[in-house]
């Protein structure tokens, strides 16, 4: 579905979780996305399946788990069970990666593939008719609030290519930097989905900004809300 917007609950008011994810269901976003870290593959820790199944019954958008874990297989069930539609593993992180997005569609979620923005897009070539989404990161993953990586937009139409090629529904996420002012690149470059933490938080009303990214993307003055 075109022009996705999912909310990273990364730089959220971490205190109030479950009250955060009814107000962005209220804002319009499309779904939530959830940066779970180990503090080794990237340099910070974040939440646990735990957290996101105390979150479950806050909102009815769909979740989706980005593991940035190294060595993510032994996990994969517990995100699946906290609530999890689509489990985002990196292709950095899995020495079998083929046989991984095997086991996420067994557990009966979604599969997508992460690629850090020094990865290059042949990592996916192989196991293209496995993936449901595939995430170009625009930022070095790690943290939130870090600036857009403008020169990731030619791996993004790349991505876009090879998704058209494949004949496949793909989803073409973007993650990192993503905002009003820079959502319309990677648009224009072949994304349809868009992971938006900090920018939505700002300002202290997400609904406002989910309108301001819907103009940008060249919405009307007023905007539909979430199907
Ligand atoms: C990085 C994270 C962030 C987060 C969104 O590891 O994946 O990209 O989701 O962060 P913002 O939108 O604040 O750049």
């Amino acid at each position: 579905m075109k022009n996705q917007l999912v909310a990273s609950v990364l730089n959220a008011d971490l205190g109030r979780l479950g009250e955060v994810c009814t107000i962005l269901e209220g804002a319009g976003l499309n779904a939530i996305q959830w940066d779970v870290m180990d503090g080794h593959f990237v340099p910070n820790l974040t939440v646990g399946a735990g957290v996101i199944a105390a979150c479950r019954p806050a909102t009815g958008l769909p979740f989706e788990a980005h593991l940035m874990i190294d060595a993510p297989e032994p996990y994969l069930a517990e995100y699946v069970e906290a609530g999890c539609e689509t489990i985002i593993v990196h292709a950095e992180t899995c020495t079998h990666l083929h046989r991984t997005l095997d086991l996420i569609h067994d557990l009966g979620a979604k599969a997508g593939l992460a690629l850090n923005p020094s990865t290059p897009l042949d990592a996916c070539v192989h196991v293209m008719d496995l993936l449901d989404l595939l995430l170009v990161m625009t930022v070095n993953p790690g943290f939130g609030g870090q600036s857009y990586i403008e020169t990731m937009e030619s791996k993004i139409a790349a991505a876009r290519n090879l998704i058209e090629g494949s004949g496949r529904e793909v989803s073409l996420e973007v993650d990192g930097g993503v905002s009003p002012a820079t959502i319309s690149q990677p648009a224009a470059a072949g994304a349809d989905r868009f992971v938006v933490g900090s920018a939505l938080y700002k300002q202290g009303d997400p609904a406002r900004v989910v309108d301001e990214l819907k103009l940008s993307l060249g919405y009307s003055s007023n905007p539909p809300r979430a199907e």
